[in-house]
């Protein structure tokens, strides 16, 4: 299975995402700091809006699941992404 490509904006982070993993255990295993508590779908910290791509979750879906956002910690990538969290920054020394 082929890889997608993840872009967070606007810290401009891109990453890999494998389309058997959720986007944040792509983000925690490439070292990017996405905020997660619950990894449930319920607390809403890992949600990004998403600006382009689409996603699939495994049921049950978020309840509140709206298809500008993305639950990072649910979702899998079905294409490339291109995601916006303005708490997500680049290298945490700069
Ligand atoms: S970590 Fe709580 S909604 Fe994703």
């Amino acid at each position: 299975m082929t890889d997608f490509t993840v872009t967070i904006l606007p810290a401009g982070i891109t990453f890999s995402v494998s389309p058997t993993e959720t986007v944040l255990s792509a983000a925690l295993r490439h070292g990017i700091d996405m905020p997660y508590r619950c990894q449930q779908g319920v607390c809403s910290s890992c949600v990004c809006r998403r600006q382009s791509g689409t996603v699939q979750y495994q049921a049950p879906e978020p309840e509140h699941r709206n298809h500008q956002f993305t639950y990072c910690c649910l979702a899998f990538a079905t294409s490339d992404l291109v995601l916006q969290h303005p708490f997500i920054r680049g290298d945490a020394a700069n």
